[in-house]
């Protein structure tokens, strides 16, 4: 017999059913709460909530697990590569040397983008946010392949979308900071490989000769693994209800971009910087800072700590901390704000707020300072952020697509005027 979960009001009882996932994490579906009770249940920011089930990405946050398709990230980080991980989120198994080789052709045949792309790019002013020109250009897809408009296409056309995004990206994101810089933009190079490309996308120039070193492209192949997907985040749910309305994937992608922005998400890695450079500048005192973060009436916050579902430690942010050390080592970079982030790590460590509240570093702590060691602008920080979910914004849509999942819509508990008569402007 399938459980249930009883909930009592007053004399009424309801039968819930509960839901049982491959990893033991059980849930009450209140699916049926509505119709039998007029309830509903509440919670703002969806802190408790599921929202789907999805064979993706499993995250334990109390053990500091995180696996995509049942493989570890630590082992993924180590031994796979950000192009064969894309292909395990999109299509759900590693994939055998043939397909990985047709998939990186696959996406090699489509990395070039429309002539007319770039008169969109010209329109931006130079100071124009690298994030809200990458989302334009996503958009802007819809407009050069308006087929993509239907996301009820043959799976096969529906695919070649998704190559297109794959291809298309790394030049949309190296053309944001060619904007930016006010440099001319330079073509794939598709010799290359996926980062290697956009690597010399970003920093070739035309008067000068440009090699990609492999530390640099290897570093930030690892850093795309370690993003490329992390279940129900803010801007993936973005992705999935702005598809669930049956939006392109390019709408619903550009969608998650702009989720992704924001400073509690995938900006915080240049809010990091940011932060690490005014402490340095304020003489260092990692101390200060800290009970400015424990304020409540001091709106600052430790950027890069912190997590909604990790409450042990953000593994990613433990391979991210090595490879910083690694890379620094081998670039021979000597980067002052890594000390204060060690300093400042430590301080909250052994802090009681920091220690009961069971924050701790994340993703974004130490992401920014290896970004920074590869020569990466600060404001494109949340770009390369964004170079790595792609993978898995496409595989949760298209999850959510294939399980034929109804428009996400949540309800509300209204709590404003009650019915009053109208006055016109002569009676008030
Ligand atoms: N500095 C100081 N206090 C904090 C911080 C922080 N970074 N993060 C949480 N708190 C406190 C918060 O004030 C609250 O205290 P209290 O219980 O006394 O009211 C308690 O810890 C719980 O915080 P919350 O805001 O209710 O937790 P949340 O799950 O809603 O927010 C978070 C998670 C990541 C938005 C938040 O920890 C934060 O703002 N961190 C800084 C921004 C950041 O680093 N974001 C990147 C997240 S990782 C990349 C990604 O996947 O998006």
């Amino acid at each position: 017999m399938s459980k249930t979960a009883e909930l009592k009001i007053g004399d009424a009882s309801y039968q819930l059913p509960l839901v049982e996932g491959t990893e033991n994490e059980t849930g009450i579906d209140i699916g049926s709460l509505r119709s039998e009770s007029g309830l509903i249940t509440l919670d703002p920011g969806f802190k408790n909530t599921g929202s789907t089930k999805s064979a993706i990405t499993f995250l334990d946050g109390e053990k500091g697990i995180l696996r995509y398709r049942g493989y570890s990230i630590e082992e993924l980080a180590e031994k796979s590569t950000f192009i064969e991980v894309a292909y395990l989120l999109i299509y759900g198994e590693l994939p055998t040397p043939e397909q990985l080789s047709a998939f990186q052709n696959d996406i090699k045949v489509h990395t070039l983008v429309h002539e007319d792309i770039k008169k969109i790019l010209e329109g931006f002013p130079s100071n124009a946010h690298p994030m809200g020109v990458l989302s334009s250009l996503v958009t802007s897809l819809t407009a050069f392949y308006p087929e993509s408009l239907d996301p009820n296409r043959s799976a096969d056309k529906v695919n070649l979308s998704i190559i297109r995004i794959l291809a298309k990206m790394p030049t949309f994101a190296a053309w944001a900071y060619k904007n930016e810089v006010g440099h001319p933009v330079n073509y794939p190079d598709n010799e290359l490989d996926y980062c290697s490309n956009f690597l010399k996308m970003m920093f070739a120039l035309p008067a000068e000769k440009y090699e990609v070193d492999p530390v640099i492209a290897n570093a930030l192949d690892k850093l795309l693994i370690l993003h490329a997907d992390h279940e129900q985040n803010c801007s993936t749910s973005t992705v999935r209800v702005v598809g669930s309305s049956q939006a392109s994937l390019y709408a619903s992608i550009s969608a998650g971009i702009n989720a992704l922005w924001g400073p509690l998400h995938g900006g915080a890695n240049s809010a990091v910087i940011n932060m690490l450079e005014n402490i340095k500048k304020d003489g260092g005192d990692t101390k200060k800072w800290m009970a400015k973060a424990k304020d409540k009436d001091d709106p600052f916050r430790l950027m890069g700590f912190g997590h909604r579902v990790y409450k042990n430690f953000d593994p990613r942010a433990k391979i991210i901390k090595k490879a910083a050390d690694d890379v620094l080592a081998k670039l021979g970079v000597n980067d002052p704000v890594l000390d204060i982030a060690k300093g400042l790590e430590e301080v909250a460590l052994n802090d009681e707020y920091f220690v009961e509240r069971k924050l701790y570093p994340n993703v974004d702590f130490y992401s920014g300072i290896i970004y920074r060691a590869l020569g990466i602008p600060v404001d494109m920080f949340t770009v390369m952020f964004a170079l790595g979910r792609l993978p898995g914004w496409i595989a949760q849509w298209k999850e959510m697509r294939e399980n034929h999942e109804p428009i996400g819509r949540p309800r509300q508990i209204y709590v404003g005027e009650n019915l009053r008569p109208y006055k016109g402007v002569s009676e008030r």
